[in-house]
């Protein structure tokens, strides 16, 4: 708790509440200066890779580490919790461990990813997404923020290479085992009266632009038959999510943007995105399938056009079996579960043996600053990683 609130003030966003750190920004560089010092201050020797995720390796640097952490990044007006405790409670587990006298026999890290969220570039795990090769380098270099700057602007800025950045065999053959553990996105933990669990799955996932085009015009001049409003056909894509969502999947419009954004201008242009999820890939697809017809429908309607670009996907992961249950059983038997949050952890899955802890949120709001864990959980999570690290370690 301390550790968190070392941070509290970094990225605090009084306008939206919470906070907003986004990859690279003024205040996530910040974040990476505090974890660095931490590090070093703990007698960890902290890199950065070439996509901009940072190691700090207790010991010498190897192969087939064992690594833990998350990220420091979060949405627009995020809690305090999602991110920054996987990675304060790494260093604290560091502590646990050192104050038992252990030292590791294999190599082990402490990692930060870059830009999990997405909340700046709109793709979430953009850090583990170049290293292991999920996304292309020239496309992840393109992407730009609200304000025009691209991925590579900002990673210059924060000092890094532009044309060393995509996969990285070297930086992947170095995890052995990726543990991360994050605050609970529901509450499942909270109904099964536990502290910690450990994670099953994650529902398949993604992001669709929507782009939809029209007439821009003046609010008052233009009668109400004569208007080309991408808005209204805006307005239905919200709806048709809303619907089309049944059956455990979920859609959410949480990113509307019209242009020009003038109280009494039609806009010429709207743009909104999809976030969809659910059990498996043909559900997801079916899902957006069925928006993005209604979609269509309510532009022609409206004498409008519309485009959709698939901007991320990842397909449903089903974390190591063996492993989850190994940790679970190191921790006493703690509850297994699902989760329709998508994590780093979700896309190393796919390499590496890769598990999570969660800790208890008594609300199970996240993604909003109402997110919260009590310091006895926060606790009670630190003592379950340090277990499970030293058992991978040994
Ligand atoms: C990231 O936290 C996501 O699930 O969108
Ligand atoms: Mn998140
Ligand atoms: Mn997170
Ligand atoms: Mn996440």
């Amino acid at each position: 708790m301390t550790s968190l609130a070392d941070i509290a003030g970094v990225g605090a966003d009084p306008r939206r509440g919470g906070y907003s750190r986004h990859g690279f920004d003024r205040v996530e560089l910040e974040l990476r200066t505090w974890f660095t010092e931490e590090a070093t201050r703990r007698g960890l020797d902290v890199e950065c890779d070439r996509n901009g995720n940072l190691w700090a390796w207790w010991g010498p640097p190897g192969d087939g580490a064992v690594v833990t952490g998350s990220h420091l990044d979060s949405v627009p007006g995020g809690g305090a919790f999602d991110g920054p405790l996987g990675v304060v409670s790494a260093l604290e587990a560091v502590d646990v461990l050192r104050a038992k006298g252990f030292v590791p026999s294999k190599p082990f890290a402490v990692v930060v990813f870059a830009e999990e969220e997405g909340g700046r570039f709109g793709v979430a795990c953009l850090g583990s997404r170049l290293l292991t090769g999920a996304i292309a380098p020239e496309a992840a270099l393109r992407l730009s923020d609200s304000d025009g700057v691209t991925v590579a602007e900002a990673m210059a800025a924060a000092g890094l290479d532009p044309a060393l950045v995509g996969p990285d065999a070297v930086a992947l053959r170095r995890i052995g085992v990726f543990v991360e553990l994050h605050v609970e996105q529901g509450r499942g933990l909270v109904d099964l009266g536990a502290a910690v669990g450990v994670a099953s799955s994650i529902l398949a996932h993604g992001r669709w632009r929507f782009s939809v085009r029209g007439e821009g015009n003046h609010a008052g001049a233009t009668l109400m038959v004569d208007r080309r409003d991408p808005m209204i056909a805006a307005a239905r894509v919200v709806l048709a999510a809303r619907q089309a969502a049944t059956s455990g999947a979920r859609a959410t419009v949480g990113k509307l943007v019209p242009n020009p954004g003038g109280t009494n201008v039609i806009p010429s242009s709207v743009d909104l995105w999809l976030d969809a999820r659910a059990e498996d890939d043909a559900r997801t697809r079916a899902v957006v399938e069925e928006i993005s017809a209604a979609a269509s429908a309510a532009a022609a309607e409206e004498g409008c056009s519309v485009t959709v670009t698939e901007e991320s996907y990842g397909d449903t992961v089903v974390f190591d079996a063996a492993l989850r249950d190994s940790l679970s059983g190191v921790l006493g038997g703690v509850p297994a579960l699902p989760t329709g949050a998508g994590h780093d952890a979700g896309i190393l899955a796919g390499h590496v043996p890769t598990a999570m802890l969660f800790v208890r949120n008594p609300t199970g709001v996240s993604h909003a600053p109402q997110e919260h864990a009590e310091p006895d959980d926060c606790a009670a999570g630190v003592v379950a990683l340090a277990a499970v690290l030293e058992e991978l370690v040994r």
